[in-house]
C-alpha cells in the first residue's frame, strides 16, 4: 500500500534509507567492522583477474558507477556492458573473469541469455538479484542478494540503490582480498557504507529545494545531465528516470564531453543538471557550469558545496539554481546523489501529470527480447 505517499515511485523513494541498511547488513558486520565472514568465504577476488558486469537499464547504471569503485579501490579491472549487446558480439573472454549479472527482477531475457553464455564458456558466474528465487539467482554459481523488498514503481528507484550497497560492500571484500587496502582501512570503509542510510535519509530534505525547480523543468522538451567520475553514470541514470517517468526528452553526458558536441544544444530552453559533489573533479565540472550559463543556458547544479560555485554575474547567475546535497564520502556519493535525481525526475513527472508508476509502454519486467 501507498500509506500517506500519492504514488508507489514517492513511497520507494523514501523506503531506501531501509532498504539500503537492510542490503549493507547482508555484507557488512557492524561489530567487527568489516566484510562478513560468510560474504569472504563465498568468493576469492585475489584469484580474479577481470569482472564482466552485465544488465540492462538502470542495473547497468549500477555496475558502471561500480565499476569505477572496483578499478580504484581494488585495482580489479572490470567491464560493464548492456546485456543485448553482449549476448549477441562474441565477446572475447580473458581467463579469470568472473561474470557479474546484475538484475532486479532476475528474470530479464537479455541479462540472463548473456549469463548463460558466460557459464557456457566456462567462467565462474555471480548474480546481484533482488528476487531471490529468480532464474538468474537459481542458474549463477554466486548469489549476491539485494533486499529492497518488492518494487512496484515501475522506474527502478530502491532497487538501484539497494544494487549500489551490494556492490559498494563487494569492493570493500576485494580490496582486502587483493592486499590493496588493510584490515584499518576496511573498518573505515565498512563505516563510511553503514553510515549511508542516515545521509540518504539526509538527503530527502531536498525535496523542498528540488520542487522549486521541477515546474520549470516540466516544460523543458530537453534535458542535459552532467557529471564526471562515478556521477557520469549517475547522470545517464537521472536522464533516464526523466525520460521513463515524465517522457521529457533527456541525455547524460560526461562533462567532459561537453566541448565535443553536446554543447552545440545549450540555449535557454534547454535545462541543464550538473550532478557536482565537493570531489577531486568538482573544479572541473563547475567550469562546465561557466560555459553552460556563457551560452544562455539554464543550469540546476546539485551539490554540497554551493559556496564554491562559481559566482556568476548578470543573467546568467539568475538562471543558475543550486541545490544542496548532504556532504558525505566521495565512495558513497552515488548512494546519497541518487535521491536529488530520483526526486527530480519525480516532481518534474507530476507536475506534467504523467502516469509515473505504470510510464507508457513500459513494463516492469523485460522476459521478452
Ligand atoms: C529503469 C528500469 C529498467 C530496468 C531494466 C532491467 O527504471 O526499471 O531500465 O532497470 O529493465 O531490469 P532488471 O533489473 O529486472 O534486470
Amino acid at each position: 500500500e501507498k500509506g500517506s505517499f500519492r504514488h508507489f515511485m514517492e513511497k520507494e523513494v523514501h523506503e531506501q534509507p531501509e532498504s539500503c541498511q537492510r542490503t549493507l547488513s547482508a555484507y557488512l558486520d557492524p561489530v567487527a567492522c568489516a566484510v562478513r565472514d560468510d560474504i569472504k568465504a563465498g568468493i576469492d577476488f585475489s584469484q580474479i583477474v577481470r569482472i564482466q558486469i552485465i544488465a540492462c537499464g538502470t542495473a547497468f547504471y549500477a555496475g558502471s558507477i561500480a565499476r569505477y569503485a572496483f578499478e580504484k579501490l581494488a585495482g580489479l579491472p572490470v567491464d560493464v556492458e548492456v546485456a543485448s549487446e553482449f549476448r549477441y558480439r562474441t565477446p572475447a573472454i580473458t581467463p579469470g573473469t568472473l561474470a557479474v549479472a546484475v538484475s532486479q527482477s532476475g528474470e530479464t531475457a537479455d541479462t540472463l541469455a548473456a549469463l548463460r553464455w558466460c557459464k557456457e564458456q566456462g567462467m565462474h558466474t555471480a548474480a546481484v538479484v533482488n528476487v531471490h528465487s529468480s532464474t538468474m539467482a537459481r542458474e549463477a554459481d554466486l548469489m549476491w542478494p539485494t533486499h529492497a523488498g518488492p518494487e512496484i514503481g515501475v522506474a527502478s528507484t530502491k532497487a538501484f540503490t539497494a544494487q549500489l550497497s551490494a556492490l559498494l560492500s563487494l569492493v570493500v571484500c576485494a580490496a582486502r582480498q587483493r592486499s590493496r587496502i588493510t584490515a584499518h582501512e576496511e573498518a573505515h570503509l565498512v563505516q563510511v557504507l553503514l553510515g549511508a542510510p542516515g545521509l540518504i535519509a539526509e538527503a530527502m530534505a531536498m525535496d523542498a529545494e528540488i520542487t522549486r525547480v521541477t515546474y520549470d523543468l516540466s516544460k523543458a522538451r530537453d534535458v542535459i545531465y552532467l557529471g564526471r567520475g562515478d556521477m557520469y553514470p549517475l547522470a545517464l541514470e537521472g536522464a533516464l528516470k526523466l525520460k521513463e517517468i515524465s517522457y521529457i526528452h533527456a541525455e547524460g553526458y560526461a562533462a567532459g564531453e561537453l566541448k565535443h558536441g553536446p554543447i552545440a544544444l545549450i540555449d535557454e530552453n534547454t535545462p541543464v543538471v550538473v550532478i557536482a559533489p565537493d570531489d577531486a573533479l568538482f573544479e572541473k565540472t563547475a567550469s562546465n557550469v561557466q560555459e553552460v550559463a556563457a551560452r544562455g543556458g539554464r543550469v540546476i547544479m546539485i551539490t554540497n558545496v554551493p559556496e564554491k560555485v562559481p559566482a556568476l554575474s548578470g543573467d546568467a547567475g539568475k538562471s543558475l539554481k543550486v541545490i544542496t546535497a548532504p556532504s558525505c564520502d566521495a565512495f558513497i556519493a552515488p548512494l546519497v546523489y541518487s535521491v536529488p535525481i530520483q526526486l527530480l525526475a519525480y516532481h518534474t513527472a507530476v507536475h506534467k501529470g504523467t502516469d509515473v508508476d505504470q510510464p507508457r509502454n513500459l513494463a516492469k519486467s523485460v522476459t521478452v527480447e
